[in-house]
């Protein structure tokens, strides 16, 4: 086992990890934080993405030792930020979701992509998202919920 000491939505964490566990299965079974789902587990389908250190990863083929010293942000981290609510209420208004699974990673993509690029155009907004895999809906809800949060976090609408 070797020790780590990191930042999980704010909080210092220090823990005893196996050397090849992923930083999904850490943040799913030693800090109970399930919005990180795990769908291919090869880097493939965008389910389990996170951020660490600002930047967006795929936490099934990070390995939670990579974490060590770092910042990790979850979806669970972020309910105070106003932009990714802004993007929830888009996607529930827009139904932009049907079993869920893929939704934390894609709001946690879209969100880094409105941060990076407030300007990103539907083009744009494809592109990104077409690394989010979505299992049982077309991508026409979730581009457009994308498009009219980024309308209304511009406009200042309340989220
Ligand atoms: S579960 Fe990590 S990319 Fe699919
Ligand atoms: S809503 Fe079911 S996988 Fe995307």
């Amino acid at each position: 086992m070797t020790a780590i000491k990191l930042e999980v939505n704010g909080e210092t964490v220090s823990h005893e990890v196996n050397p090849r566990e992923s930083l999904a299965d850490f943040l799913r079974e030693r800090r109970n934080l399930t919005g990180t789902h795990l769908g291919c587990e090869h880097g493939a389908c965008g389910a389990c993405t996170v951020t660490m250190d600002g930047v967006v990863v795929r936490s099934c083929i990070v390995l939670a030792v990579m974490a060590d010293g770092r910042k990790i942000e979850t979806i669970e981290g972020t309910r105070a930020i106003e932009l990714m609510n802004v993007i929830r209420r888009h996607f529930h208004e827009k139904h932009a979701l049907q079993c869920g699974f893929c939704t934390p990673g894609m709001l946690t993509t879209a969100h880094a992509l409105l941060t990076d690029e407030p300007g990103a155009d539907e083009a744009r907004i494809r592109s990104v998202l077409s690394g989010n895999l979505c299992r049982c809906t077309g991508y026409i809800p979730i581009v457009g919920a994308v498009l009219e949060a980024r309308a209304a976090y511009h406009r200042g609408d309340e989220p």
